[in-house]
């Protein structure tokens, strides 16, 4: 069970919570979530998030 602000992204300061929103609005690559969160387009360029957000997308 994660924390609701848990922060996925911390570059871009993403919770889980919003990553999970636009995942289930049809956000099913890390070009749209970028787009529609942020995340993953912070200074590591998602060297630190990238795989969080890939494990969200598979578990959806
Ligand atoms: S932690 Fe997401 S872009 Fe750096």
């Amino acid at each position: 069970m994660y924390e609701t602000d848990e922060k996925v992204c911390l570059c871009k300061y993403v919770s889980r919570e919003t990553v999970e929103k636009a995942i289930a609005k049809g956000a099913d690559d890390l070009d749209k979530i970028g787009r529609a969160t942020g995340a993953g387009r912070g200074a590591c360029k998602g060297e630190r998030c990238k795989q969080k957000l890939f494990k969200m997308i598979k578990d959806k």
